[in-house]
C-alpha cells in the first residue's frame, strides 16, 4: 500500500471541549505520523477559501462561521493508505451515522460541529496541506 498524506483539522468544537489531546492521541495510536501541526484561528476569508468547493451549498455560511469561531489545529498526517484509514478512524461526516468507536461517534454533536476534518483524496490532501503549511513547516523525517 502506498504511503499517503492527509490534512486534518481539529475543529473549534474539538479545541473548545478540551479534546485536542485525546483526539491527537487516538490519531497517533492509529499509526499516523504528524509531519506538521499548529494552533491557529481562521479568519472568515481563510475558512471560506478552504471550503470554497462548498460555496453553493446551503450550509456554507454556517460552516464558515463555525470554522472561524475559535482556535483550531490543522495537521498534516502520513501513513500507508492514510486517506481511507483516516476517514475510517473519524467515522461518517454525520456523527449519528458514524460507526461505534470512531472519533465523531464518540465526540461530535452534529454534522456541522463534527470535531475533525479529513481530506477526501490524495490530491486534495496535497492541496489542503499546502493551504495551511509551507514546505519548510513540513517535517518529513521527524523520528
Ligand atoms: P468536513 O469533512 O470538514 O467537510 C465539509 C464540512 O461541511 C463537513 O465536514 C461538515 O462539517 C459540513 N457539513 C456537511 N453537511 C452539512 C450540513 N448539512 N450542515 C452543516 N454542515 C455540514
Amino acid at each position: 500500500m502506498a504511503v499517503e498524506r492527509t490534512l486534518t483539522i481539529l475543529k473549534p468544537d474539538c479545541v473548545r471541549k478540551n479534546l485536542a489531546g485525546e483526539v491527537t492521541k487516538r490519531i497517533q495510536e492509529a499509526g499516523f505520523k504528524i509531519l506538521a501541526m499548529k494552533l491557529t484561528r481562521l479568519t472568515k476569508e481563510t475558512a471560506g477559501g478552504f471550503y470554497a468547493v462548498h460555496k453553493e451549498r446551503p450550509f456554507y455560511g454556517e460552516l464558515v462561521e463555525f470554522m472561524s469561531s475559535g482556535a483550531c489545529v490543522p495537521m498534516i498526517l502520513e501513513k500507508e493508505n492514510a486517506i481511507e484509514d483516516f476517514r475510517t478512524l473519524i467515522g461518517a461526516t454525520n456523527p449519528s451515522e458514524a460507526a461505534e468507536g470512531t472519533i465523531r461517534a464518540d465526540f461530535a454533536d452534529s454534522v456541522g460541529e463534527n470535531i475533525v476534518h479529513g481530506s477526501d483524496s490524495v490530491e486534495n490532501g496535497k492541496i489542503e496541506g499546502a493551504y495551511f503549511f509551507s514546505e519548510a513547516e513540513v517535517i518529513a523525517n521527524n523520528s
